[in-house]
């Protein structure tokens, strides 16, 4: 017999029991009688007094309501696919009550919530049946073979374009990219690689990098080159770094360093997010130069919400301006105030992994992960407070709420959030002229859903949106060419593309 799902059998229990009321012992009851009793054996359970301890077992519970499930609450950090537990080397183990364990527990400093008070044991279980049993047998290479076709005319709401991909061969997960002049691409790897993604297609590794702790979210992560990088060769990386007093602690930091060949040179870390902690997640870590040449640095709140960001004497939960060679502005908003480090910018953000200027106005948006729900997009002016975690349009990742508040006097509202959760990584404006009604709309990667979302601009008004480029894989980053192309970079496998107008 097929299984039947549980929301199939409540459905029959309540024609049984109305059904009932109406007809009194004629022989429909007695027939209704005879279905009823056959599927409560067939079940082994009784279908009117749930709630008499009688456990539903694994068999009856319908695969769609744990693959929902999983698809809410897990498939934004752990893929869709289940990419990240297929082929995995598992840190704390694989049997059934490993799985559970880890999922009951959670692994707080690492960016794993615990799920042991919001979802009951029977839950857990069944989620862990269901990716033990979903992963079985699959790989890597199998997943990838699940790519969407890209290669025919692919159309939006005001333009039709191709997919052009420029390698597919980045090792690991790719992280940030950023154009050269001459039209090479820079590409990061988290796992401490940096690559040039050649006009000729071939991808290169360039040697030097800064060394990088990759772990949890950590790594090698965005980089950037100088304004005047044809003068100077200045490449930025931002990266996680290890407290060189005690090896189990980190933060993010960013490096300069001059591009020489293949190689970089001259090394120098220029930026130390403090206080380092033992913590993997919510790094943050965007760089963007504005027109004036000032250099922004954006930095997570490593987790520890109610610590640090609405605190000014530490440098978590903020976004950060400096010189190009690390120096403080001193017209930084908090530069005289006392006790304030004087490197921040705004505060009240949560973990911001996209950053853009605004290609009219000159302004800095700043795209963030909400807990659940509450991903935002906010224009960044100096001394503001976004209001992370007093103010949020998101819940804790576990169901529960942590403020009932959305407004308050003197915190900025976003111009854009998404509820449920997209987990917004990398955003760029379209700046150039190749896209027609595209110009100066907001393009934002979704690390959960696998797309491409829009963001149809007029002026700093939001008035409508798209996604493209479904299922291509977990986004990464999205920029701006200095060609006037739009580049993606995705993972799982990690692809370089840009998209070609259709003329
Ligand atoms: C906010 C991101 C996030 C969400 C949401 C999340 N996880 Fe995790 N999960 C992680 C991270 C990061 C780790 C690695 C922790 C570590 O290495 O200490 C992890 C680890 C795990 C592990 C242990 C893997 C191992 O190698 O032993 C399991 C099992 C797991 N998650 C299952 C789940 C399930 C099931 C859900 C949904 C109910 C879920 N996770 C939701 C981020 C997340």
């Amino acid at each position: 017999m097929a299984p039947i799902t549980s929301n199939q059998f409540s459905e029959i229990t309540f024609v049984v029991k109305h059904t009932y009321k109406g007809l009194k012992a004629t022989t429909q009851f007695v027939g209704l009688f005879f279905l009823s009793l056959l599927l409560s054996c067939n079940n082994s359970e009784d279908p009117e007094s749930p709630e008499e301890g009688m456990n539903p077992g694994n068999e009856i519970v319908g695969l769609e309501g744990v693959a929902l499930t999983y698809r809410n609450q897990c498939g934004g950090c752990h893929g869709q696919d289940l990419g990240s537990f297929v082929e995995r080397e598992w840190t704390y183990g694989n049997s059934l009550e490993d799985v559970m364990h880890s999922i009951t527990e959670g692994y707080s400093n690492n960016g794993m919530p615990a799920y042991g008070s919001t979802l009951g044991t029977q839950e857990i279980e069944d989620l862990t049946n269901f990716i033990l049993t979903e992963i079985d047998g699959k790989t890597k290479a199998m997943l990838e073979g699940d790519n969407p076709d890209l290669s025919g005319l692919i159309s939006s709401d005001d333009l039709s374009f191709r997919v052009e991909t420029l390698t597919a061969e980045i090792p690991g997960i790719p992280w940030g990219i950023e154009q050269l002049p001459n039209g090479e691409i820079l590409v990061t790897e988290r796992g401490g690689r940096l690559f040039l993604a050649r006009n000729d297609k071939q991808l290169i590794e360039v040697t030097g990098v800064p060394d990088v702790i990759s772990q949890g979210q950590g790594g090698l992560l965005d980089v950037l080159i100088h304004p005047d990088f044809e003068n100077n060769a200045f490449v930025y990386l931002s990266y996680s770094r290890v407290n060189p007093n005690n090896s189990s602690e980190r933060t993010t930091a960013v490096a300069r360093a001059r591009l020489e060949g293949n190689n970089l040179v001259e090394v120098e870390n220029i930026f130390t997010a403090l206080p380092y902690l033992n913590s993997g997640h919510h790094y943050g870590s965007r760089l963007v130069f504005d027109s004036n040449g000032y250099l922004y640095v954006s930095v997570g709140d490593r987790g520890y919400r109610d610590v640090y960001p609405q605190e000014l004497d530490n440098y978590l939960g903020k976004i950060h301006r400096i010189h190009d060679d690390g120096q403080i502005p001193s017209d930084n908003p908090f530069y005289n105030t006392p006790g304030a480090v004087n490197s921040i910018f705004t505060y009240g953000t949560r973990n911001p992994q996209g950053m853009s200027l605004h290609p009219e106005t000159g302004a800095l948006w700043e795209g963030e992960h909400g807990p659940q729900g509450g991903d935002e997009i906010n224009i960044l002016e100096a001394g503001n407070n976004n209001g992370w975690p007093v103010i949020s349009y998101g819940i804790n990742y576990d169901g529960t709420s942590f403020t009932d508040l959305t407004e308050l006097n003197g915190m900025e509202q976003p111009v854009y959030h998404w509820t449920p959760s997209i987990a917004p990584c990398g955003m760029t404006f379209v700046s150039s002229d190749f896209y027609g009604n595209w110009k100066n709309d907001l393009f934002v990667g979704s690390l959960k859903f696998e797309y491409l979302h829009r963001l149809k601009m007029n002026g700093n008004e939001v008035v409508g949106h798209e996604t493209l480029l479904e299922g291509i894989g977990r986004v990464r980053d999205v920029q701006m060419g200095r060609d006037g192309y739009l580049y993606i970079v995705i993972e799982g496998p990690g692809r370089l593309i840009r998209l070609v107008p259709e003329q």
